[in-house]
C-alpha cells in the first residue's frame, strides 16, 4: 500500500537561504506526526511546497502514491488535502454555517461559486452543521464569521478544512495565538480529526501538546531532517536537543 503522503527530495532556495534542503519522508495513512524545528527551519516552506502553493527547485510530492508534484493547489485540494491558514481562511462577510457549506462544495469544483450552485444545499448545510458540533462551534450557525472571537476563528478553520473530507489535512500553528483553554479544545478536535482515520501533520511549537498527542515526530533544521520517529526518543536525541538551544526555540506553553 502506498504511503498518504510521500516527499522526495525536496528543496527550496530564495537567494541566498536554502529553506528546504532535501527533505524525504513518508507518512502512512492514519498517522498524526508533529513536524516541529526552531523559528526559521523551513516548516511553513515545507508545507507550502507539499499544499502546491509554492513550486520546489527539485523534488517530488506524492499524496496516495500519485505524483502531484506539478498540479495546482485546488488539484491536490480534490485528492484529499487540507491544510488550515493558507488555504481555509475564512470569508469574514459570509455565515459561519456558510464558510463550512461553501468548504464542502470546495472538494468538488476548484470554483468556490459554482460549488455554491452544484451543491445540494440542505443536505450539505446538515453535514456543515454536524462539522461545526464537532469542532465545539454549536449555536453559532448564523453568525457572521467576522464577529467570532479569534479562538473560535482558529476553529472555524478546522471546520472548513474538515468539510472537505480530507485524507490529509496540514495544519500550521493551529494553536498560536489561543489561551490554554482554547489551545485544550483545539488540540482534543485535532485528536478526534486523527481518530476519524484523517492522517494529519502539525505543525507547532507547543511542545507540551506536540509531545502528548503526536506519535511521531520530525524535526527540521536548517530545511534538513535532523530527527524522526518516537517522539520521547527523538526529543532524547543530542543532535535535536542542541538544535533546539542553540536555535533559542521558542514555545508557547507557558502562553
Ligand atoms: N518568500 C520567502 N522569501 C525569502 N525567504 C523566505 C521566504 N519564505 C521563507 N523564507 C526564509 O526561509 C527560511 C524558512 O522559513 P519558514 O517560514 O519555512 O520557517 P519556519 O520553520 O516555518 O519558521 P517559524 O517557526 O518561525 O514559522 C527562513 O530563513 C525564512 O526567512
Ligand atoms: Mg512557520
Amino acid at each position: 500500500m502506498s504511503a498518504a503522503l510521500q516527499l522526495d527530495d525536496l528543496a527550496i532556495r530564495f537567494g541566498g537561504v536554502q529553506a528546504v534542503a532535501g527533505v524525504s519522508f513518508a507518512v502512512e495513512a492514519g498517522d498524526f506526526v508533529g513536524l516541529i524545528g526552531p523559528n526559521g527551519a523551513g516548516k511553513t516552506t515545507l508545507i507550502k511546497i507539499v499544499a502546491g502553493l509554492l513550486p520546489p527547485d527539485r523534488g517530488k510530492v506524492r499524496l496516495g502514491g500519485i505524483d502531484v508534484t506539478g498540479d495546482a493547489t485546488a488539484a491536490r485540494v480534490r485528492r484529499g488535502l487540507a491544510l488550515t491558514y493558507q488555504i481555509v481562511r475564512p470569508f469574514r462577510e459570509m455565515t459561519v454555517l456558510d464558510n463550512v457549506v461553501l468548504g464542502a462544495g470546495y472538494r468538488r469544483t476548484s470554483n468556490p461559486f459554482r460549488a455554491m450552485l452544484h451543491i445540494d444545499r440542505r443536505r450539505e448545510s446538515e453535514r456543515a452543521a454536524h462539522i461545526l458540533g464537532l469542532v465545539g462551534l454549536a449555536g453559532t450557525e448564523r453568525k457572521l464569521a467576522a464577529s467570532l472571537p479569534f479562538g473560535q476563528m482558529k476553529r472555524l478553520e478546522v471546520a472548513r478544512a474538515l468539510a472537505i473530507d480530507p485524507k490529509v489535512i496540514l495544519l500550521d500553528e493551529p494553536l498560536a495565538g489561543l489561551n490554554h483553554t482554547e489551545a485544550s479544545k483545539q488540540i482534543e478536535t485535532i485528536s478526534d480529526v486523527n481518530k476519524q482515520g484523517i492522517t494529519v501533520i502539525l505543525v507547532e511549537h507547543n511542545l507540551e501538546e506536540v509531545m502528548r498527542i503526536c506519535r511521531r515526530l520530525i524535526v527540521l533544521n536548517n530545511g534538513l531532517v535532523i530527527g524522526d520517529g518516537e517522539p520521547r526518543a527523538v526529543m532524547a536525541d543530542p543532535v535535536v536537543h542542541d538544535a533546539y538551544v542553540g536555535g533559542g526555540m521558542v514555545t508557547h506553553a507557558e502562553a
